[in-house]
């Protein structure tokens, strides 16, 4: 398939959940992937939000973009905090940096950080889209371009499923879509800083995020694997 194919094929997948649910919304990360979806979604005015969840951790280099995205889009990005209760209980608990510790840490950072504020920001929607590709990790493969999520009880798309990394590169360079400095510096998957590091020559696309993990761990909780 062609990229234009697979341009259209994803903008068809798009207007088609417009048409089928209200309230759809984009979980934006700022990712390279992402940002070919906030284009997509602003050139067209599609009728789709955007929220981003702000952990709090990010790099500077992803609050960067978030203004960027501001001043070139005329999209608004609704960005969502922890609660500061919970990320105090937290720190105070296993240290501000404990997510190092262990995986149960490490996790029970990311659901203080980024899978409760989701479930905040998905609340009253009627479906939401990620920017997931399907050869991005093992954990990806089996992914549908449009399942169930029973996790969050809402219908999820996943409209750059089979998008390779080299059609994304391919479209933001072809459309000036701004992106994350750090893609520049070895960065292909980013997240929160001390969980992610730059990847050498050979190494998977997700090796640098908690690269002291399996990869078979290497999901933060935001997508659970119950979807059909
Ligand atoms: S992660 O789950 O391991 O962090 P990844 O960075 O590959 O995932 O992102 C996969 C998809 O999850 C993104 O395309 C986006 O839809 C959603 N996502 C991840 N992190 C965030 C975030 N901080 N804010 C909003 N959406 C996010
Ligand atoms: Fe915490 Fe790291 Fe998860 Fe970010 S990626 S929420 S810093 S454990």
């Amino acid at each position: 398939m062609s990229l234009d194919d697979k341009i259209d094929a994803t903008l068809a997948v798009l207007r088609q959940a417009t048409q089928d649910f209200k309230h759809v919304c984009f979980a934006n990360s700022l990712g390279a992937e992402d940002m070919v979806l906030t284009h997509l979604i602003a050139q067209h005015q599609l009728d789709i939000s955007l929220f981003s969840l702000d952990t709090g951790r990010l790099p500077a280099e992803t609050y960067d973009l978030i203004q960027t995205l501001r001043s070139r889009y005329a999209v608004k990005l609704h960005v969502y905090f922890p609660d500061a209760a919970h990320v105090e209980k937290y720190v105070a608990e296993q240290g501000i940096n404990g997510f190092y510790e262990s995986i149960e840490a490490r996790k029970g950072c990311c659901y203080v950080r980024k899978v409760e504020p989701l479930k905040r920001a998905l609340a009253g929607k009627g479906a939401w889209i990620t920017g997931m590709r399907r050869d991005q990790a093992v954990t990806r493969g089996s992914l549908a371009v449009s399942a169930w999520d029973e996790e969050q009880g809402l219908q999820k798309f996943n409209p750059l499923l089979d998008w390779t990394n080299a059609d994304v590169w391919q479209y933001i360079k072809q459309n000036d879509v701004p992106y994350n400095k750090l893609h520049d510096q070895f960065y292909p998957s980013i997240g929160c800083a001390p969980c992610t590091r730059a990847i050498s020559v050979g190494e998977d696309i997700r090796a640098g995020r908690w690269w002291w993990e399996n990869p078979e761990n290497k999901e933060c909780g935001l997508h659970v694997r119950r979807e059909r």
